[in-house]
């Protein structure tokens, strides 16, 4: 076991009007002054949309020709720097960004729009966002809860449910987290919003969306070699992307590259859980066209 000292886990508190908590929030003035370069690349997600995958999918495209071992030895969480987090014992995500001598930089974040340094949108750099459905969303984020020893106890998944439809998890609603970027998109050309149903429909459609956004001209063989390397079960068995490497994570609970599929959330939601969550759904989702999948 190479778990490390850990302290207890963090608790949520309201940080304007969002539920996060201090490994989020404690180097806010650095992350709000931000200095984006104008070829950065954002991925951007409310956890457990598939924001390893995608951010995978990028570090391959930019960077597997060019540097193969840096998929052998550099974990992805240190090719795709976690803008906001801030824990004792690591290097922040700010610092580990502008520490980068690759480019262009990949970054992972998972605050809402409102939250996003206004440099992103002075210097327009690309963004990529990826939603997933709320059930599959839920089911994923509590056993995330579970092993990852960061985040606050996820208490039973009724419990943890409930909590989901009031907006308290780390980085808050959901509803808001997606409809938010959505609202964003309509105005915002440097966005693309993907769908992780999408991903896994049909894998090389999404990837050939993400190339023409990019602006990039991945040859064939390239293409091909990125969809073989991000199939679930060969992320599952890379230790530089499966979360092994991660010392918060305790693989033994549920290991991060978990399911991978859509509509998980059956084997978890009860009937009456099922009536409950679309009924207050309706009502969430009212105002917006945004439209999710929960089967394939
Ligand atoms: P499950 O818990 O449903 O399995 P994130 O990276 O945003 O934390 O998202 C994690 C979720 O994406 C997990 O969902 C994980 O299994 C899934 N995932 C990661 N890589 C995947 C891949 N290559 N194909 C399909 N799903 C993947």
């Amino acid at each position: 076991n190479n778990m490390m000292e850990l302290p207890p886990r963090p608790t949520l508190f309201d940080f304007h009007g969002v539920s996060m908590t201090k490994y989020f929030t404690d180097n806010w003035d650095s992350v709000q002054n931000f200095k984006v370069r104008p070829d950065d690349i954002l991925i951007a997600t409310y956890p457990k949309a598939g924001t390893t995958w995608v951010s995978y999918i990028l570090d391959l495209l930019h960077f597997s020709q060019m540097s193969p071992e840096r998929q052998e030895s550099v974990p992805l969480h240190d090719r795709v720097p976690f803008l906001e987090i801030h824990m004792p014992g690591i290097t922040s995500g700010v610092d580990e960004l502008n520490k980068l001598t690759t480019f262009p930089r990949i970054i992972k974040t998972h605050l809402p729009v409102q939250f996003i340094p206004k440099s992103f949108w002075e210097e327009n750099s690309k963004i990529i966002y990826v939603a997933r459905n709320a059930k599959d969303s839920a089911v994923s984020y509590f056993h995330f809860d579970r092993m990852n020893m960061v985040q606050p106890e996820p208490g039973d998944w009724s419990s943890f449910l409930q909590r989901f439809m009031e907006g308290k998890m780390v980085f808050g609603s959901w509803y808001e987290h997606v409809r938010g970027w959505w609202e964003k998109k309509q105005t915002a050309s440097n966005i693309l919003y993907l769908f992780y149903e999408d991903l896994i429909e049909d894998t090389e459609r999404e990837l050939n969306r993400l190339c023409s956004f990019l602006g990039l001209s991945a040859t064939t063989e390239l293409k091909r070699q990125v969809m073989e390397k991000v199939l679930f079960d060969n992320m599952k068995h890379n230790k530089m992307v499966n979360g092994s490497v991660d010392e918060v994570f305790d693989s033994k609970i549920s290991p991060f590259m978990r399911k991978g599929k859509v509509g998980d959330w059956k084997n978890h939601f009860t009937v009456q859980q099922n009536e409950q969550f679309d009924e207050d759904y309706k009502r969430k989702m009212k105002n917006t066209d945004l439209q999710f999948r929960t089967v394939l």
